[in-house]
Formats: C-alpha cells, sequence, structure tokens
C-alpha cells in the first residue's frame, strides 16, 4: 500500500540526464565552493587533493552506488528503505535524517553570507570588501547576518512550499556550465596576473607526504560525505525517484566528475590567491570557513570590471547552494510528511520555524556568543563537526554493514545491473564490506580523540 501511494505521490526524473543533473544540483553546493578550498588550503594542499579523489573514486562511488541502488530497490526514502529490509535497521533511516536538521541551519546562515557578497558587488562596494577586516567586522555584526539567514531559509522554504523543487533540473542546466565557466576564467585571470599564484598553484597540486596526518583523512572523508550529499538519506530518496532503465553507475561517474570538478576548480580559484596575497603564510592558508569571503574580494578587486565578477559569481555560488538547500530541506519535509499525517504546507511552515531557531546560535556565534565554545568550537564549526566527524561517518558505517552483511551486495549489484564479475562489482564489494567499515572506525575514533584533545594526529 505504502509502496504505490509513494509511487504516485514522488514521480520521477524526466530522464537520465535529468536525474544526473537534479542530483548535482544537491551535490554541487557551499560543499565544493565554500568548504573544499579552506580544507586544502589547512590540510596541506596536494595531499589532502590527492586523498580525496582517491576516497571519491573508491568509497565514494561505492557508498553512492549503494545509496541510490537501495534507493531504487526499495523506491522509498531512507527511513522506510531500512525497515522495508530489516526492521531493525531503522533507526539507521532515523540518525541519516537527523543529519539534513543539523546541515541546514548552518548552510542557510553561509548561503545568508553569500547573498550580502552578490549585493554590495552589486552595489559597487568592492573595494571596501576587499579590505582586510571587512569580513569579520561584517560578521560582528549581530542583525545583517540574522537577515540575510532569515532571506535563505525563506527564499528555500518557499521553493520548498510551493513543490516546485522540480525547477532544481532547470536551475542546474543554466547554472552548472555558467558557474564552470565563471571559475575557469577567474582562475586564469589570477594566475596570470598574481604575482606568486603559481607557487599557490603548486602547493594545491604537489602532494607533501610529510603533510599527512589521520586527520587529513578524517577531514577528507568528511569533506567527500557532506560534498555528495552521502549518508545523510538523500541519495537513498534520489534513487527512489529513478527510473529502472537508467545505467546507475555511469550516472554515479557524471556526478562525480561535476562534483568533484567544480571543487577542484574552486581551490584552484582560492588556494593560489591565498598565496598570492600572503606569501603562504600559514595563519592566513588555516583561516578556515571564512576563506572564501575573504580571499575572492581581493582577487576581483585586481580586475577590471571585478564588482560585476564579483556580483556574477556570487550570484552562481547562491544558485548552487540553493539548489542544495532546497535538497535538504525536501528531505526533512518528505520524511515529516511520511511520519505524520501533516500536509505539505504545514510540514514546510514547521521546518522553516525550526530551521531559523537551529540556525541562529551558528549566526550569533561569530559576535554575542563568541566567547561559548563546546568542545573548543564555535556553534557553527560544532555543527559542522558532528555532522561531518561524528554522525556521517556513524551512518556510513552502518550502511555499510547492513549492505554488506545483511541485505548482501549482490542484490545491489543485480539492481544496479552490473556484471558480477566485473571490476567495478568487486570494487563495490570490497569496498563495503571490508575496507570502509575498518577506515571509518580509525576516522570515528580519531575525530573524537583528536577534539577531546586525547591525542594530536
Ligand atoms: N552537497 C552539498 C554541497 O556540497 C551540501 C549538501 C549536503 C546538500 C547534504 C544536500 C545534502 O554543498
Amino acid at each position: 500500500m505504502e509502496q504505490t501511494q509513494n509511487t504516485a505521490k514522488r514521480g520521477s526524473f524526466t530522464g537520465k540526464i535529468g536525474f544526473v543533473l537534479a542530483a548535482a544540483g544537491s551535490a554541487v553546493g557551499l560543499g565544493n565552493i565554500w568548504r573544499f578550498p579552506y580544507l586544502a588550503a589547512k590540510y596541506g594542499g596536494g595531499i589532502f587533493l590527492l586523498v580525496y579523489v582517491g576516497l571519491a573514486l573508491t568509497f565514494g562511488f561505492a557508498l553512492m552506488l549503494g545509496e541510490i541502488a537501495l534507493g531504487r530497490k526499495t523506491g522509498k526514502s531512507a527511513i522506510s528503505a531500512f525497515s522495508s529490509i530489516n526492521k531493525r535497521f531503522s533507526f539507521v533511516g532515523w540518525l541519516a535524517s537527523a543529519v539534513p536538521l543539523i546541515i541546514l541551519p548552518y548552510y542557510s546562515v553561509i548561503g545568508g553570507w553569500v547573498m550580502k557578497y552578490i549585493f554590495g558587488f552589486a552595489f559597487g562596494d568592492g573595494s571596501n570588501m576587499a579590505t582586510d577586516a571587512y569580513f569579520e567586522n561584517y560578521l560582528g555584526n549581530v542583525s545583517e547576518p540574522l537577515i540575510w539567514f532569515f532571506i535563505f531559509v525563506l527564499l528555500t522554504a518557499v521553493v520548498v512550499f510551493f513543490g516546485v523543487d522540480k525547477g532544481v533540473e532547470k536551475v542546474s542546466k543554466v547554472m552548472m556550465p555558467v558557474l564552470i565557466v565563471s571559475m575557469i576564467f577567474i582562475v586564469v585571470y589570477a594566475l596570470i596576473t598574481l604575482p606568486g599564484a603559481w607557487d599557490g598553484v603548486l602547493y594545491y597540486i604537489t602532494p607533501d607526504f610529510s603533510k599527512f596526518s589521520v586527520m587529513t583523512v578524517v577531514a577528507a572523508m568528511g569533506q567527500l560525505f557532506y560534498s555528495m550529499s552521502l549518508a545523510m538519506g538523500i541519495m537513498i530518496t534520489f534513487g527512489s525517484y529513478m527510473k529502472k532503465d537508467i545505467a546507475i553507475d555511469k550516472s554515479i561517474h557524471q556526478i562525480e566528475i561535476f562534483d568533484t570538478g567544480v571543487a577542484f576548480l574552486a581551490g584552484l580559484m582560492i588556494v593560489p590567491a591565498v598565496f598570492a596575497f600572503s606569501g603562504g603564510n600559514e595563519a592566513a592558508l588555516g583561516k578556515g570557513p571564512g576563506l572564501m569571503f575573504i580571499t575572492l574580494p581581493k582577487v576581483f578587486e585586481t580586475m577590471p570590471g571585478g564588482d560585476i565578477i564579483g556580483a556574477v559569481f556570487f550570484l552562481m555560488v547562491f544558485l548552487a547552494a540553493i539548489t542544495s538547500s532546497i535538497s535538504l530541506m525536501e528531505t526533512i519535509i518528505s520524511i515529516l510528511m511520511d511520519k505524520t499525517k501533516l500536509n505539505r504546507r504545514i510540514s514546510c511552515i514547521i521546518t522553516f520555524g525550526v530551521i531559523l531557531l537551529l540556525g541562529i546560535p551558528s549566526s550569533l556565534g561569530f559576535n554575542v556568543w563568541s566567547e561559548v565554545k563546546i568542545l573548543g568550537l564555535q556553534f557553527l564549526d560544532l555543527f559542522d563537526f558532528i555532522s561531518n566527524s561524528v554522525m556521517m561517518p556513524i551512518v556510513a558505517l552502518l550502511t555499510c554493514i547492513f549492505i554488506g552483511y545483511f541485505l548482501k551486495p549482490k542484490t545491489l549489484i543485480e539492481e544496479a545491473r552490473l556484471k558480477e564479475e566485473s571490476f567495478t562489482a568487486k570494487l563495490f564489494k570490497v569496498v563495503i564490506r571490508y575496507v570502509a567499515p575498518v577506515c571509518l572506525i580509525i576516522i570515528l575514533v580519531s575525530s573524537i580523540l583528536d577534539v577531546f584533545g586525547v591525542m594530536k594526529i
């Protein structure tokens, strides 16, 4: 019964390209443009890149295949997908579904910063924004970042409220190419004109093995989940919308190319620029969440017509962010609708309120609550840590155990129509059953020990 209702309500994507675009719309977002570059800068440049790409090709591929195939096989979203196969695993679905609830609030705070920057550039304030203290001063305001945050959540909620989230496919179709072209343009311009940028390129692409630590892997793995929208039930839901005749493995390759390509380009745009402006100074490289907002205005400032380029660029970042936040909110709302008898509109209003409340601490953590630190982290970093370094590895671990030992990889290999003796199928099996669980346990333990200061890694 539930199944038929679901399929009736669910609809599906318009075809292969529709699926890839919608999934890429969810995957490509602030994670690629804002989060990836600052992690790469902080965790040693080339070595981070190498670890990330290695993980994406093996671990990311296997987990995404597992999630999409699970969704398509069961035709259900996370919670029901797990419970329909084994009741005892329904808590994994719940746990996965809690992740968007932690991410969306602080994601929207950053979405608000992006909006501020669009308007800042559009109104010709670029040279002011390029000064060192601008970003910090801005965050020191109590009300302005809160207002932009509010608007970002409101826009997301309006799209979801009217159920026009199918429009994500259409927005992605235009946004992706423009985003990629503008990024390439900015990279080329920065590399040609900024003295010292090439040292930054070397830092970014040459792995320095002495900079390797367990934390490099922890950070890269957390980033991988985040960027590819894994370990939070989203790809299971996407899979449930996917038509049976579409090749899952090929679609994943395309999503990965998009997602990793945009992240790589964003790094290439930001890391060498940091070098050019700071001479590779460690403090500048380790700037953290503010890096994009501090470095890029300086790059735009050096360009003729920089204000317009800045406004267009941040507009693209905004579109990438909102297509992701729509998918985050859509997941929360579809669970609320599935599990209660509330309709779409009421669920949407409730979610809107909850996200607003939960996001406020992340914004105030930069001003009135800047003294409040939990585990040594301010609110935004704390939420980011809990979702990326604790919950997602736990969900990923349980998903691998579930697929590897209860559902059996063979079932999903068949769902994905892979030949059993093919390389992809073998990779999937080995990663899901052995490699991923072992790595995930090591990662979980070390990231927790690290934050409690028991062990410095
Ligand atoms: N993957 C998105 C990004 O890189 C973020 C996101 C996470 C979107 C989880 C949806 C779900 O920005």
